[in-house]
C-alpha cells in the first residue's frame, strides 16, 4: 500500500477507512496531500511563535507529553533545543512560519519515509535478542510510559480532552520492545506495586494485547491499534472516587455499581478525544463483557463482541489477577493462567485464550517451577518450541534444602522436565532478585 494523503485527525468526521500514523490519518483509497501547511525543519531554526505538530524522534528523547503545541516560552524553546531531537514538523496555518530559503522539507517529500516506518512496524519477525539485553530498555519504557499515563489520567480527571494520537509513540515503543523480547517488557510491567497499579496495568494490558495479536496472526495497523485499545482501555478509571478505586478492602455492592461504571465513563471520554477509533472505543467499553453474556454494561456475548474485545477481557484480568492490588497480592502467573483455564467457559473466547496461553506459556515468565531432579528454578522465557519446555533458571535444590550454582537451562533441550509449579511465598524466595531483573 503507498501511503500518501495526511489529515489532521481534527478536521475528520469518521474513521472507519482511516489508519492513523503518528498524529497523522493516512488514507486506503486517496494519494492526495491535505491542504495545510506542515514542515519539517531543524531544531536550531525554531523560534518562538510556531507551532509544533510533531516533534520527530523517539517519545523517550524529549521531556513533552504533548506532541503538538504552539511553543510560547523560551524555557520550552531551551528544552527542545537541548533535548535529543534534532528535527520537528511545524505547522503554519497555526503558527509562524520559518524564513524563505531555509532547509525545510514539504510533506510530500517523507511519504515514502512513512510507507516504510509502516512497514517497519509491520514487520512480524523481528529478530529476538536475549532477556537481559532488553531489560534497561524495558525498564525505561515502563518508567516513561507510566508517566505519560498518570499525565493522561490527569488531564481527565481535569476534564480536559485527550488526545490519543499523542500515545502511538509510546505503543510503537512498547511494540519494538515486544518484538525484540516480550519476556522483558511483559515480566517488568507484571511486576508493579500497588501504588503504581492503574497507571501500570495499563501499560501492561497494552503489551499483552500486543503479544496476543501477534500470536493471533495480527501485524501493521491492527497491531497498533490493538496496543493503543489496551493503554486505553481503564481510561474511565480516572473518573471513578479515589477512595472506591483504592478501597484497600472489599467494595460495598453500592461501590461495586460506582466502578463499573469505568467502561461507559471511558467510552465517554474517547469518544471525545482526538484520534480515539472505534477499537479504542470498543475495548475500552467492553472489556468487562463474557462470551457467556454475564458480563458489564451491556451483558452482550459471543459473536457480538468483537475480536479486540475478546482479547481486551483476557489481558485484562490476567494482569489484574498476576498484579499486586491494595486489598490482595497478586497470583503467580501459572497458577494464574491455570485458574483462568477452570474459568474460560462463559468467561472467555476459547480460541483467543488459548492463543494467549500460547503467548504468555503454562508457566510463564516469572513462575516458580519445582524440576523432575527435586531443584528449583525460575522461568526466565518461552523456548518457542513447547508450552512445557521454557527456558529456566535453576538455583535451589530441595534435596539438600540449600541453593546451588545458578544453571541456565533450556528444557527444550534438556532431559530435565517441569513437575509443578510452585509458590515462591511457601519458600520465602525474592524471585526478582534471582531472575535479575
Ligand atoms: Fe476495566
Amino acid at each position: 500500500m503507498r501511503a500518501s494523503k495526511f489529515v489532521k485527525p481534527r478536521l475528520m468526521l469518521g474513521y472507519s477507512l482511516e489508519l492513523f500514523f503518528r498524529g497523522r490519518i493516512l488514507h486506503r483509497n486517496s494519494l492526495t496531500i491535505h491542504e495545510f501547511m506542515r514542515k519539517k525543519i531543524s531544531v536550531n531554526e525554531v523560534c518562538i511563535g510556531m507551532y509544533i505538530d510533531e516533534i520527530c524522534g523517539s517519545w523517550m528523547d524529549h521531556p513533552f507529553w504533548k506532541k503538538s503545541f504552539l511553543l510560547e516560552s523560551d524555557k520550552d524553546l531551551a528544552t527542545l533545543q537541548n533535548s535529543a531531537i534534532n528535527e520537528v514538523w511545524i505547522d503554519t496555518s497555526l503558527g509562524c512560519d520559518i524564513e524563505a530559503g531555509s532547509g525545510a522539507v514539504l510533506e510530500e517529500d517523507v511519504a515514502q519515509d512513512v510507507e516504510n516506518e509502516l512497514a517497519q512496524i509491520s514487520a512480524p519477525t523481528a529478530a529476538k535478542i536475549p532477556l537481559h539485553e532488553e531489560l534497561d530498555r524495558a525498564r525505561a519504557l515502563l518508567a516513561e510510559g507510566k508517566t505519560a499515563i498518570t499525565s493522561m489520567f490527569h488531564e481527565v480527571r481535569m476534564g480536559n480532552a485527550i488526545k490519543v494520537s499523542e500515545a502511538e509513540p509510546l505503543v510503537d515503543e512498547i511494540s519494538l520492545s515486544i518484538a525484540r523480547n516480550p519476556e522483558a517488557f511483559l515480566n517488568l510491567a507484571r511486576l508493579k506495586n500497588v501504588d503504581d497499579y492503574t497507571y501500570l496495568h495499563s501499560i501492561a494490558v497494552c503489551g499483552l494485547m500486543i503479544a496476543l495479536g501477534k500470536t493471533l496472526g495480527m501485524s501493521g495497523r491492527d497491531l497498533k491499534d490493538a496496543g493503543i485499545a489496551g493503554l486505553m482501555h481503564d481510561v474511565g478509571k480516572a473518573l471513578i472516587p479515589n477512595e472506591v478505586l483504592n478501597k484497600p478492602g472489599k467494595l460495598t455492592d453500592e461501590e461495586f455499581e460506582v466502578m463499573k461504571g469505568h467502561p461507559r465513563k471511558g467510552w465517554e471520554v474517547l469518544n471525545v478525544a482526538e484520534g480515539a477509533n472505534a477499537i479504542a472505543l470498543d475495548v475500552c467499553l467492553h472489556h468487562h463483557e463474557r462470551v457467556d453474556g454475564k458480563g458489564y454494561p451491556d451483558r452482550i456475548s459471543g459473536d457480538k463482541l468483537t475480536l479486540f474485545a475478546r482479547m481486551g477481557a483476557v489481558c485484562d484480568v490476567y494482569d489484574a489477577l498476576t498484579s499486586n492490588r491494595c486489598y490482595k497480592a497478586g497470583w503467580e502467573p501459572a497458577e494464574t493462567i491455570r485458574k483462568m483455564a477452570e474459568w474460560r467457559e462463559g468467561h472467555f473466547d476459547e480460541k483467543v485464550f488459548q492463543a494467549f496461553v500460547k503467548t504468555v506459556g503454562i508457566y510463564p515468565s516469572g513462575s516458580l517451577v519445582r524440576l523432575k531432579s527435586g531443584r528449583l528454578a525460575i522461568v526466565l522465557e518461552q523456548s518457542g518450541k513447547s508450552l512445557l519446555t521454557p527456558v529456566v533458571k535453576v538455583f535451589f535444590s530441595t534435596k539438600s534444602n540449600a541453593p546451588v550454582m545458578p544453571e541456565m537451562l533450556d528444557l527444550s533441550r534438556s532431559q530435565e522436565t517441569v513437575v509443578s509449579a510452585e509458590d515462591p511465598a511457601q519458600w520465602g524466595f525474592d524471585l526478582k532478585k534471582i531472575a535479575g531483573i
